[in-house]
């Protein structure tokens, strides 16, 4: 197996979506010995946002900063590290209804037409195939189905959608929400996702 595992938690050592997405990685690595794993650190070691300096320099601008020239090097690991990858582990936590925006970062250098998805003249198409992702989702408050805060959910219905843009549909969500609601809410909503982990067979 070749995985690649991405956190993009601000929070450090003190992050949930971190526990999770290395338990995940964890519990894939022993059921899976030979796995060869990539890591990344988004919220370490952002890209920059994605800028018409980015567009220029593609379309081959002559004049290139240090920093620039950096950053699509990145870009274009990032985009080999996903080709490589048959499983993906996300480390996904929401901040403002969303992903973090080093996460969305990663996402404008994947999402490329012609690359991983094209218009096709029946609509788009994603290119990405026979990959499987597992979404490591921690959230202050409770968005799921049914709850009244469900309509305000922009945060794994994002990634999902993005996901299966890309031609990805294998996607399971390890989930940790409610957390902010109080401790014992929060060592709850852990022991539910490290149940949820356990179940993973494959
Ligand atoms: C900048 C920021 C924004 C947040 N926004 C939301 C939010 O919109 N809704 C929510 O339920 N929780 C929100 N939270 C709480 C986080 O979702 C929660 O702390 C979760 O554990 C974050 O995952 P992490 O611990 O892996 O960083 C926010 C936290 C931070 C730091």
């Amino acid at each position: 197996m070749q995985l690649l595992h991405l956190d993009s938690s601000l929070l450090g050592n003190r992050s949930v979506s971190r526990i999770i997405s290395s338990e995940i990685v964890t519990r894939l690595m022993t059921l899976h010995p030979e796995t060869s794993l990539n890591y990344r650190d988004l919220a370490d070691d952002p890209a920059l946002h994605l800028s018409a300096a980015h567009f220029g320099a593609k379309r081959g601008a002559a004049a290139m900063e240090r920093v620039l020239l950096d950053d699509l090097l990145k870009g274009n690991a990032y985009m080999d590290e996903l080709f490589q990858a048959d499983t993906l582990v996300i480390g996904a936590p929401m901040y403002n209804l969303s992903i973090p925006s080093p996460l969305k970062a990663w996402i404008d250098r994947v999402a490329v037409a012609g690359r991983t998805y094209c218009y096709t003249a029946n609509g788009p198409e994603g290119l990405l195939k026979n990959k499987r992702v597992f979404i490591a989702s921690a959230r202050g408050a409770v968005y799921s189905a049914g709850n009244a805060a469900a309509a305000l959910e922009h945060h794994e219905n994002y990634l999902i959608g993005l996901l299966g843009f890309l031609g990805i549909q294998d996607v399971t969500v390890i989930r940790a929400e409610g957390i902010a609601f109080s401790a014992e809410a929060k060592a709850e909503a852990i022991a539910q996702a490290r149940k949820n982990i356990a179940a993973i067979t494959q």
